[in-house]
């Protein structure tokens, strides 16, 4: 039997960068994304068969690389584990997006094997406990469970089990908020956030300072969050990205994502900001230099061209996307 799951990636506007347990993946702070639409998802079948002597890995397209393999047998062994069973499985994974786009690949891809896998091994899973194995996958693929807006709540426990995302709310409920995306670089990135968090939490002074500052910027996002407010969240999310390049700098050795257009797209969207005098815009920068937008859609178009006056690879429009979905239609 085969099943297959997609999920969709998810762009933070308060940010995981940091864990206080490296082998369960525990973050030392709360985070919230929105989850994007199928334009940035990932489709995962797997089907178990007995007369594997190891887990198969093909990635768009293609056998994986034995880094790839590596990864997704570990995490295929925590369901296994759970499930008393030592059959291997098949996996066949496609991204809609290009691999080399540069964006994250990670959240969609370990959130739809962690849905199709827990199936194939006949677990029936909440969605609290699906986005805990997602977490040990790859940290940001907890949130890839719910579509809408995510809270992925840190949790206390030593053993990681309130350590999950919740939704804050569906993807339906604020319908004309957009990702307007602008790729930059499709080369992979040099320091992997896995080293790279580590390295800022070893070596970064102003880490703990961050702390504080994302609990203040959670309660400004919760609260524009649950009023569908723009405006009065735009500031957080755009100072929490900041921050966040601020203790990767302050990393030894230094960490730096960002390149000469990101820098520019910032400065563009401050004075779209100040011609209008309010917020209708909002970039954010992950662990990588590729700028992600946030806008309203009357706002694509301008902020579209803005974005294409810095000439990047391409300009992706995402609205706001679901959750888990599993499909009847397997890949072969
Ligand atoms: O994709 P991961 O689990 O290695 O984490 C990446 C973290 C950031 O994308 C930089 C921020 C976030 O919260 O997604």
């Amino acid at each position: 039997m085969m099943f297959t799951a997609r999920a969709n990636s998810n762009i933070a506007i308060l940010k995981y960068w940091g864990k206080r347990d490296e082998r369960l993946i525990l973050p030392t702070n709360n985070s919230i994304s929105f989850t994007m639409d199928e334009q940035l998802s990932t489709v995962t079948t797997v089907e178990i068969d007995p007369s594997l002597k190891q887990d198969e890995l093909h990635l768009d397209g293609k056998a994986a690389t034995d880094k790839e393999t590596v990864r997704v047998t570990k995490f295929l062994g925590l369901i296994r584990a759970r499930a008393k069973s030592k059959t291997y499985a098949r996996v066949v994974s496609k991204n809609s997006f290009p691999k080399a786009t540069g964006m994250a690949s990670s959240a969609s891809g370990f959130a739809a094997l962690a849905a199709a896998g827990a199936k194939a091994y006949g677990l029936s899973l909440t969605e609290q406990e699906l986005s805990i194995l997602a977490r040990q996958g790859s940290g940001s693929a907890t949130r890839s469970i719910f579509g809408g807006a995510v809270a992925w709540q840190m949790g206390i426990k030593k053993d990681g089990s309130d350590s999950h995302a919740v939704q804050l709310s569906g993807e339906s409920n604020w319908g004309n908020l957009r990702n307007v995306i602008a790729i930059l670089e499709t080369e992979e990135k040099k320091v992997s956030s896995r080293s790279g968090m580590k390295t800022t939490l070893e070596t970064s002074g102003l880490f703990g300072a961050r702390l504080d500052g994302v609990k203040r910027r959670e309660k400004t996002i919760r609260d524009a969050i649950s009023k569908c407010d723009f405006g009065s969240m735009a500031q957080a999310i755009m100072e929490e990205s900041s921050n966040m390049h601020a203790v990767m700098l302050d990393t030894y050795p230094p960490i730096t994502y960002l390149n000469d257009q990101s820098r520019e797209i910032m400065y563009l969207i401050q004075e779209l900001n100040s011609s209008r005098g309010k917020p209708v815009a909002a970039y954010t920068f992950d662990a990588g230099p590729n700028a992600h937008i946030y806008t309203t859609q009357e706002h694509v178009q301008e902020v579209s061209s803005i974005l294409r006056s810095v000439n990047p690879k391409r300009i992706i429009e995402s609205a706001i996307g679901k959750g888990i979905q599993y499909l009847d239609e397997h890949l072969a």
